[in-house]
C-alpha cells in the first residue's frame, strides 16, 4: 500500500509520517509545496527520508500560487467577513491538486494531511481531493488517533526517534505562504489579549516604521498587477516586492475573530502586507475604469465568493461561474495607481487609465455645457414619486 502525505516537515506531519507507516504498514511518499513559506523547505528532504519516507517530492509552486490562486481572488476583491484576505484558504486547493496528481502518477492508494478535525483546512483539502478524484481514499490522522495533545505528540516523536525541532515550539499555530502568515491558538485564544509584538514576522510595528513615507506606482492590466514603478514583475516577484515594502512600513496586520466553516468562532492574527497594498490599489484602479452597475452587482457577490474560498469550494461549478463573471468585469481594469506607504497606512495618491470612464467635463464644479442641472429636477421628482404617494396615503 502507498500513501501520499502533504508534509510540512514540522512536528505534526513528522509524527504523521511515522504513524502512517506503523498503523497502515504502508509506503509513504511525502509531498511539500514551496509556496513561499520562507526557509522551511530546505531540510525537508533529509528529514522525510530519515523519518521513513520512500520518496520525496518538493515542488516550487510559488508562481502558480500567485498567478492562478492569489490574483484571481484579488481580481474579485475577495475578503472574508470584511477582514480576512484568505491567505491560507487560497493555498489549500493548490496543494491538494498537486498532491492528487502525484498520487495518480505514483499509483497511490490514499492521500493524507495534517489538518486537525476541528478546523477549516481539513475541509478545504478534502473537498479539493474529491473534486479532482471522486474515489480517492483519505487518511486524516487527527481524526483517528489519540495523540490529542502536544505532549502526546512529543512523546510519540521521542519514542520513535523522530528529531524534534530543537527550537522551542511557538506557543501558537502558524501558517505561512507568499500571501500571508496566520497565527492562531495557544496564547492567542483569549480574544481580549493583545498579540505580543514578537510574534510578528513580516511587518514592523507601525510605531517603528520609517518617518519617511514611500511612494510607489503599480501598473494593472485587466485587473492584475503587472509592473511596479514601471518595471515588469512576474506575479510571485510582484507579491514578494509588495510584501517587502508593506512590511517595512508596518502595513497589513489584522486581528480578528472569524467564523469557521465547522461552526466555532476562532481568533486569528494575520500579516498580509503585500495583499493589503494590492487590494487598495486594485480598488482604486477599478474606481475609474468600471461601470457603476457592474461594480455594484459584482460587490454584492464578493461575500459569496469569499465564503466559497473560505469553505473550500475552490473546485466547484459555482466558483467557476463566479470567476468567469469576475474576469469579465476586469477587461478594462488597466492603468496605473500611485500610493503612499506610511506607518501602517496605504494611501492612494492618484490613478490614471487610457480606459478611464472618469470625465472632468461631467464632474466639474465649474461651468460646463455637457450636463444640464435642470434635468436633475425631473430625475429627483420621478424618483420621489412613490415616496410622496406613500406619505400622502398614510397621512
Ligand atoms: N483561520 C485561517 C483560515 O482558516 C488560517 C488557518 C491557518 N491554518 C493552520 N493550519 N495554521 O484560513
Ligand atoms: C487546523 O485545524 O488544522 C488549522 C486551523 C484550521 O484549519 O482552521
Amino acid at each position: 500500500k502507498k500513501v501520499v502525505l502533504a508534509y510540512s516537515g514540522g512536528l505534526d506531519t513528522s509524527v504523521i509520517l511515522k504513524w502512517l507507516i506503523e498503523t497502515y504498514d504502508c509506503e509513504v511518499i511525502t509531498f511539500s509545496a514551496d509556496i513561499g513559506q520562507g526557509e522551511e523547505v530546505k531540510p525537508i528532504e533529509a528529514n522525510a527520508l530519515k523519518t521513513g519516507a520512500t520518496k520525496v517530492y518538493i515542488d516550487d509552486l510559488t508562481e502558480t500560487f500567485v498567478k492562478d490562486y492569489v490574483f484571481p481572488a484579488f481580481r474579485a476583491n475577495a475578503i472574508y467577513e470584511s477582514q480576512y484576505l484568505l491567505g491560507t484558504s487560497l493555498a489549500r486547493p493548490l496543494i491538494s491538486k498537486r498532491q492528487i496528481e502525484i498520487a495518480q502518477a505514483e499509483g497511490a492508494d490514499a492521500v493524507s494531511h495534517g489538518a486537525t478535525g476541528k478546523g477549516n483546512d481539513q475541509v478545504r483539502f478534502e473537498l479539493s481531493y474529491f473534486a479532482i478524484d471522486p474515489n480517492i481514499k483519505i487518511i486524516a490522522p487527527w481524526r483517528e488517533w489519540d495523540l490529542n495533545s502536544r505532549t502526546a505528540l512529543m512523546k510519540f516523536a521521542k519514542d520513535h526517534g523522530i528529531d524534534v525541532p530543537t527550537t522551542q515550539a511557538k506557543p501558537y499555530s502558524m501558517d505561512r505562504n507568499l500571501l500571508h502568515i496566520s497565527y492562531e491558538g495557544g496564547i492567542l485564544e483569549d480574544p481580549w489579549n493583545e498579540p505580543p509584538e514578537d510574534i510578528f514576522t513580516l511587518t514592523v510595528s507601525p510605531q517603528n516604521a520609517p518617518d519617511e513615507p514611500e511612494t510607489i506606482e503599480i501598473t494593472f492590466k485587466q485587473g492584475n498587477p503587472v509592473a511596479m514603478n514601471g518595471k515588469d514583475l512576474s506575479p510571485a516577484k510582484m507579491l514578494k516586492e509588495l510584501n517587502r515594502l508593506g512590511g517595512r512600513h508596518g502595513i497589513g496586520r489584522t486581528d480578528l475573530v472569524e467564523n469557521r466553516f465547522v461552526g466555532m468562532k476562532s481568533r486569528g492574527v494575520y500579516e498580509t502586507p503585500g495583499g493589503t497594498i494590492l487590494r487598495s490599489a486594485h480598488l482604486a484602479m477599478e474606481s475609474i475604469t468600471m461601470d457603476r452597475e457592474v461594480m455594484h452587482l459584482r460587490d454584492s457577490l464578493v461575500p459569496k465568493y469569499a465564503e466559497l474560498v473560505y469553505y473550500g469550494f475552490w473546485f466547484s461549478p459555482e466558483m467557476t461561474l463566479l470567476q468567469n463573471m469576475i474576469d469579465e468585469t476586469q477587461e478594462n481594469v488597466s492603468g496605473v495607481v500611485r500610493l503612499k506607504l506610511y506607518k501602517g497606512n496605504c494611501i492612494v495618491l492618484g490613478r490614471k487609465s487610457d480606459l478611464s470612464l472618469y470625465n472632468e467635463d461631467f464632474a466639474t464644479f465649474e461651468d460646463d455645457n455637457v450636463y444640464s442641472q435642470k434635468d436633475a429636477e425631473g430625475f429627483i421628482r420621478l424618483n420621489a414619486l412613490r415616496l410622496r404617494i406613500r406619505k400622502m396615503i398614510r397621512k
